[in-house]
Protein backbone atom coordinates (compact mmCIF):
# COMPACT_ATOMS: atom_id res chain seq x y z
CA UNK A 1 0.00 0.00 0.00
CA UNK A 2 2.35 2.60 1.06
CA UNK A 3 4.79 1.49 -1.59
CA UNK A 4 2.23 2.26 -4.82
CA UNK A 5 1.43 5.46 -2.80
CA UNK A 6 5.12 6.21 -3.05
CA UNK A 7 5.06 5.55 -6.56
CA UNK A 8 2.27 7.59 -7.28
CA UNK A 9 3.51 10.83 -5.87
CA UNK A 10 7.00 10.13 -7.61
CA UNK A 11 5.47 9.47 -10.90
CA UNK A 12 3.35 12.55 -10.28
CA UNK A 13 6.78 14.20 -9.33
CA UNK A 14 8.06 13.11 -12.73
CA UNK A 15 5.27 14.44 -14.75
CA UNK A 16 5.38 17.93 -13.04
CA UNK A 17 9.20 18.22 -13.54
CA UNK A 18 8.47 17.02 -17.01
CA UNK A 19 6.74 19.36 -17.70
CA UNK A 20 8.26 22.15 -16.01
CA UNK A 21 11.45 21.53 -18.08
CA UNK A 22 9.41 21.39 -21.47
CA UNK A 23 7.95 24.70 -20.41
CA UNK A 24 11.69 25.91 -19.63
CA UNK A 25 13.14 24.73 -22.93
CA UNK A 26 10.70 27.03 -24.38
CA UNK A 27 11.69 29.99 -22.88
CA UNK A 28 15.64 28.87 -22.77
CA UNK A 29 16.73 29.13 -26.12
CA UNK A 30 16.25 33.21 -26.22
CA UNK A 31 16.70 33.28 -22.79
CA UNK A 32 19.85 31.81 -22.95
CA UNK A 33 21.10 33.88 -25.83
CA UNK A 34 20.07 36.74 -24.01
CA UNK A 35 22.02 35.24 -21.03
CA UNK A 36 25.08 34.46 -23.19
CA UNK A 37 25.46 37.61 -25.79
CA UNK A 38 26.97 40.34 -22.96
CA UNK A 39 29.05 36.99 -21.61
CA UNK A 40 30.40 36.28 -25.43
CA UNK A 41 31.37 39.82 -26.58
CA UNK A 42 33.64 40.33 -23.34
CA UNK A 43 35.54 37.40 -24.28
CA UNK A 44 35.87 37.83 -27.77
CA UNK A 45 36.77 41.72 -27.71
CA UNK A 46 38.83 41.72 -24.58
CA UNK A 47 40.05 37.66 -24.18
CA UNK A 48 40.34 38.49 -20.73
CA UNK A 49 39.51 36.61 -17.72
CA UNK A 50 35.79 38.18 -15.88
CA UNK A 51 36.97 38.95 -12.41
CA UNK A 52 34.01 37.98 -9.86
CA UNK A 53 35.56 41.45 -7.99
CA UNK A 54 34.53 43.26 -11.06
CA UNK A 55 37.82 46.11 -12.18
CA UNK A 56 40.12 47.94 -10.57
CA UNK A 57 41.03 51.22 -10.66
CA UNK A 58 43.84 52.39 -12.26
CA UNK A 59 45.01 54.24 -9.30
CA UNK A 60 44.37 50.63 -7.95
CA UNK A 61 46.80 48.91 -10.20
CA UNK A 62 49.31 51.71 -10.91
CA UNK A 63 49.65 51.49 -7.15
CA UNK A 64 50.21 47.61 -7.10
CA UNK A 65 52.11 47.03 -10.46
CA UNK A 66 53.64 50.43 -11.88
CA UNK A 67 54.61 52.62 -8.91
CA UNK A 68 57.91 50.35 -8.45
CA UNK A 69 59.26 51.48 -12.08
CA UNK A 70 57.25 54.68 -13.08
CA UNK A 71 56.92 56.14 -9.02
CA UNK A 72 60.49 57.46 -9.70
CA UNK A 73 61.40 57.06 -13.17
CA UNK A 74 63.34 53.60 -12.97
CA UNK A 75 65.20 53.10 -16.32
CA UNK A 76 63.55 56.06 -18.02
CA UNK A 77 59.75 54.72 -17.43
CA UNK A 78 57.60 58.37 -17.60
CA UNK A 79 56.35 59.81 -14.38
CA UNK A 80 52.92 59.83 -13.31
CA UNK A 81 51.36 63.42 -14.03
CA UNK A 82 55.04 64.56 -15.54
CA UNK A 83 54.32 66.31 -18.78
CA UNK A 84 57.63 66.28 -19.80
CA UNK A 85 57.83 63.00 -20.11
CA UNK A 86 54.75 62.30 -21.66
CA UNK A 87 54.57 64.59 -24.01
CA UNK A 88 56.16 62.66 -26.99
CA UNK A 89 54.62 59.41 -25.71
CA UNK A 90 51.61 61.42 -26.09
CA UNK A 91 51.73 62.17 -29.54
CA UNK A 92 52.23 58.38 -30.55
CA UNK A 93 48.14 58.06 -30.16
CA UNK A 94 46.84 56.31 -26.74
CA UNK A 95 46.31 53.54 -28.62
CA UNK A 96 50.13 52.91 -29.20
CA UNK A 97 50.50 53.80 -25.55
CA UNK A 98 48.22 50.72 -24.89
CA UNK A 99 49.12 48.48 -27.20
CA UNK A 100 52.73 49.09 -25.28
CA UNK A 101 51.66 48.72 -22.21
CA UNK A 102 50.15 45.78 -22.52
CA UNK A 103 52.57 43.89 -25.22
CA UNK A 104 56.19 45.38 -23.57
CA UNK A 105 57.95 48.04 -24.78
CA UNK A 106 61.58 48.79 -24.29
CA UNK A 107 62.72 48.29 -20.85
CA UNK A 108 58.52 48.33 -20.20
CA UNK A 109 57.57 44.50 -19.13
CA UNK A 110 54.19 43.50 -20.69
CA UNK A 111 51.67 44.67 -18.52
CA UNK A 112 53.93 45.44 -15.93
CA UNK A 113 54.26 42.22 -14.80
CA UNK A 114 50.90 42.21 -13.66
CA UNK A 115 49.76 39.06 -15.97
CA UNK A 116 46.44 38.52 -14.22
CA UNK A 117 45.28 42.27 -15.26
CA UNK A 118 42.51 42.79 -17.70
CA UNK A 119 43.44 45.44 -20.66
CA UNK A 120 40.61 47.77 -19.61
CA UNK A 121 43.06 47.94 -16.00
CA UNK A 122 46.14 48.40 -17.65
CA UNK A 123 44.09 51.34 -19.87
CA UNK A 124 42.95 52.50 -16.53
CA UNK A 125 45.98 52.42 -15.28
CA UNK A 126 47.84 54.89 -17.61
CA UNK A 127 44.57 57.15 -17.64
CA UNK A 128 45.41 57.12 -14.14
CA UNK A 129 49.38 58.06 -14.80
CA UNK A 130 48.47 60.87 -17.64
CA UNK A 131 46.00 62.60 -14.91
CA UNK A 132 47.07 65.86 -15.22
CA UNK A 133 49.48 66.01 -17.82
C1 LIG B 1 59.98 47.06 -14.47
C2 LIG B 1 59.66 48.48 -14.56
C3 LIG B 1 58.28 48.88 -15.08
C4 LIG B 1 57.05 48.53 -14.61
C5 LIG B 1 56.72 47.61 -13.43
C6 LIG B 1 56.08 49.21 -15.44
N1 LIG B 1 56.70 49.95 -16.39
FE1 LIG B 1 55.84 51.05 -17.86
N2 LIG B 1 57.64 51.58 -18.56
C7 LIG B 1 58.86 51.22 -18.00
C8 LIG B 1 59.94 51.84 -18.74
C9 LIG B 1 61.43 51.73 -18.44
C10 LIG B 1 59.33 52.59 -19.77
C11 LIG B 1 60.01 53.42 -20.85
C12 LIG B 1 60.36 52.50 -22.02
C13 LIG B 1 61.14 53.27 -23.06
O1 LIG B 1 60.51 54.09 -23.77
O2 LIG B 1 62.34 53.06 -23.15
C14 LIG B 1 57.88 52.39 -19.63
C15 LIG B 1 56.95 52.97 -20.47
C16 LIG B 1 55.59 52.84 -20.32
C17 LIG B 1 54.61 53.45 -21.17
C18 LIG B 1 54.90 54.32 -22.38
C19 LIG B 1 55.05 53.45 -23.61
C20 LIG B 1 55.38 54.29 -24.82
O3 LIG B 1 54.96 53.89 -25.91
O4 LIG B 1 56.02 55.34 -24.71
C21 LIG B 1 53.39 53.11 -20.68
C22 LIG B 1 52.04 53.52 -21.26
C23 LIG B 1 53.60 52.29 -19.53
N3 LIG B 1 54.94 52.13 -19.34
C24 LIG B 1 52.59 51.77 -18.75
C25 LIG B 1 52.80 50.97 -17.63
C26 LIG B 1 51.75 50.46 -16.82
C27 LIG B 1 50.28 50.73 -17.06
C28 LIG B 1 52.33 49.73 -15.83
C29 LIG B 1 51.65 48.96 -14.71
C30 LIG B 1 50.58 48.07 -15.08
C31 LIG B 1 53.76 49.77 -16.03
N4 LIG B 1 54.01 50.55 -17.13
C32 LIG B 1 54.70 49.12 -15.25
C33 LIG B 1 59.05 50.40 -16.92
C34 LIG B 1 58.05 49.79 -16.20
Amino acid sequence: MSHSKLLVASLAATLFSTSLFAGDDDLSEAAVKERTKPVGSVYIAGAEPVKAGGARSGADVYGASCIACHGAGVMGAPKPGNADDWAPRKEQGFDVLLEHAINGFKAMPAKGSCMDCSDDEIKAAIEHMLEGV
